[in-house]
């Protein structure tokens, strides 16, 4: 599946612009941790980019969102690996815990991209090109900022390697010009 019919086929499923947001930046997310990894940015790509695409018609329920997606998905096409990260990206849904690197690359990116927007919308001109790591370092330690997202999959980061402060900076980095709605 390439990225072009994978978008495509998102937009079946997913009609919010917030959740198409939320999709496209973990897309941003994942290619740039696959490129600093030396993975396969296109199979990283579309885990970001599909990690959600049964999130409307499941209602985000914790018992099926991500197994729903994973079925969609493989009568895609979808590579197993990239399947297998989407299925565990919701830990409440999946019968096996996350344990590749790209489980946890999706985890911890898609996660970050919601703290990343909800400490945007402080900043006077809502830009991500303006938020600084050391400020989305800050709202994630206070417990009732985005109270929603989860820290510790964020923290996963740290399991495949990559220290909290430069897992921040280099997902702002992956999205500071992208032109998403949040
Ligand atoms: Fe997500």
């Amino acid at each position: 599946m390439n990225r072009d019919n994978a978008f495509e086929l998102l937009k079946n499923y997913v009609i919010n612009p917030k959740l198409i947001s939320h999709c496209l930046a973990s897309e941003l997310i994942m290619r740039k941790l696959a490129e600093y990894f030396s993975e396969d940015k296109e199979e990283w790509g579309l885990a970001g980019l599909l990690h959600d695409i049964d999130v409307e018609i499941t209602n985000a329920d914790p018992k099926t969102h991500g197994q729903v997606g994973r079925k969609i998905l493989s009568d895609a096409g979808v590579p197993e690996k990239v399947l297998e990260a989407i299925s565990r990206h919701n830990e409440d849904s999946s019968p096996i815990p996350r344990n590749t690197r790209l489980d946890h690359a999706l985890a911890a990116g898609e996660t970050i991209s919601g703290m990343i927007f909800a400490t945007a919308l402080v900043y006077p001109d809502k830009k991500i090109s303006s938020v600084k790591p050391s400020s989305v370092i800050k709202r994630m330690k206070d417990k009732r900022f985005a109270a929603s997202v989860k820290r510790e999959n964020i923290m996963e980061c740290e399991k495949i390697g990559i220290q909290l402060q430069e897992f921040v900076i280099l997902c702002l980095e992956a999205l500071k010009d992208a032109d998403l709605e949040f």
